[in-house]
């Protein structure tokens, strides 16, 4: 059931909480991708180009209920006052005193970021009470964190359900994220490919068998290729393998008849470091000395030549070690063949985001995920309680 959007009502002179997600790569204090800042950005400016009083709230990293400087939003509502052009103000709390303050203050057309929600202990408990403070600031709450979606945080559930019959509604980047990993996943147009890449085949199982009954094809790189191999018989050498899952490897081939496309080669070390001594295999004769690093250039090949045809795609999970070139090749190869084809293509957040983005193929793909765990999640079939929990359109 579509929701309610933040563009749907009058919020001028109301006070909007949103809900965004924050939880940006820091170093040093600075930020390294700001791809989730920006995407939070045109319901930022609908709330405050119609005069509305905008409290933005997120979590940052897992400070677990205390106070640490390194996890502070003070340097992001520096980042945000920039990319908006507007002062933002900021509160070094959440529900004390400096926040009501701060929260009185706000005119409209006005932004107020309050500090890390994770500060407090009641953010990861669900804490009624803590939700009822929060709640009691505002007119208005939006969610606009996709990123957070799949996590029941106070901020998440508790709040909204603490809003009563005031407006509950959802910001344009939860909208644009449940366009494309729900909707056009579950009614694409076909051929619909998803290659799905990443190290263990333990995390991707459920996604597996949920894009089984949806997917014309499953092309699977990365680690988790090997657990596939062994357990069809092949050779893998060093190569890391979930030998418990290997029964579970079978049944997922057998279920999947011919849909699962492994790889054909791969390219291998003697070693987990860029220097070691490397060679392509076939993936089924890798020797016992060496491992699989990355997919082989006939694998890259053949995924190339499926992705072509294909006119829906989705992508999640890198084919090998992409930060330890040349062992990126294969994930450079994928990227460039989803950037070429004309498919709608769908980047699941994390590794793949960061990949796609890391090799300049972002503005070349339809849409790259701002969520890591939440797009997982989202491929398995979950739904989230965060979002239904919101007023329907
Ligand atoms: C993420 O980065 O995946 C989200 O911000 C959620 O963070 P969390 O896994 O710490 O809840």
């Amino acid at each position: 059931m579509p929701k309610k959007s933040i563009n749907d009502i009058d919020v001028a002179n109301q006070t909007v909480i949103m809900r965004v997600d924050f939880n940006v790569p820091l170093e040093n204090g600075q930020i390294t991708d700001d791809r989730r800042i920006e995407m939070a950005l045109p319901s930022i400016k609908s709330v405050i180009d119609r005069g509305g009083k905008l409290i933005l709230i997120s979590h940052l990293g897992r400070p677990k209920g205390q106070v640490k400087a390194e996890f502070s939003l003070q340097p992001i509502a520096t980042r945000l006052a920039e990319l908006t052009g507007t002062p933002v103000a900021f509160a070094a709390d959440t529900v004390g005193e400096e926040a009501k303050k701060q929260v009185q203050e706000l005119q409209p057309g006005g932004i107020l970021v309050l500090e890390n929600l994770r500060f407090h202990p009641g953010e990861k408990a669900g804490d009624t009470d803590f939700a009822a403070s929060l709640a009691s600031m505002a007119d208005i709450y939006c969610n606009n964190a996709f990123g957070t979606c799949h996590r029941k945080d106070a901020s998440m559930v508790a709040l909204p359900q603490a809003m009563g019959d005031q407006p509950k509604v959802v910001g344009s980047l939860v909208e644009t994220e449940i366009k494309f990993l729900k909707e056009v996943i579950e009614t694409p147009e076909r051929p619909f490919v998803a290659v799905l890449g990443g190290a263990k085949v333990s995390d991707k199982i459920t996604v597996i068998e949920n894009l089984l009954n949806i997917c014309d094809q499953i092309l699977i790189g990365g680690a988790m290729a090997f657990t596939f191999v062994m357990a069809r018989g092949g050779k893998v050498g060093q190569s890391l393998v979930e030998k418990d899952k290997l029964d579970l490897a079978r049944s997922l081939m057998d279920q999947g008849q011919g849909k699962l496309l492994l790889p054909v080669d791969a390219h291998c070390g003697d070693g987990f470091s860029e220097d070691c001594q490397k060679q392509i295999c076939s993936v089924d004769e890798i020797p016992e000395n060496m491992l699989g690093l990355d997919i082989g250039p006939e694998t890259a090949s053949r995924f190339g030549d499926v992705l072509s045809t294909a006119k829906t795609v989705l992508w999640n999970g890198p084919m090998g070690v992409f930060e330890m070139p040349p062992f990126d090749r294969g994930t450079r190869a994928v990227a460039e063949a989803i950037a070429s084809s004309q498919a709608t293509s769908i980047i699941g957040g994390g590794d793949s985001a960061a990949a796609i983005t890391q090799m300049g193929f972002e503005d070349r793909v339809t849409h790259v995920s701002t969520g890591g765990g939440a797009s997982l999640a989202m491929l398995e079939g979950q739904s989230f309680a965060a979002f239904e929990i919101l007023d329907d359109a």
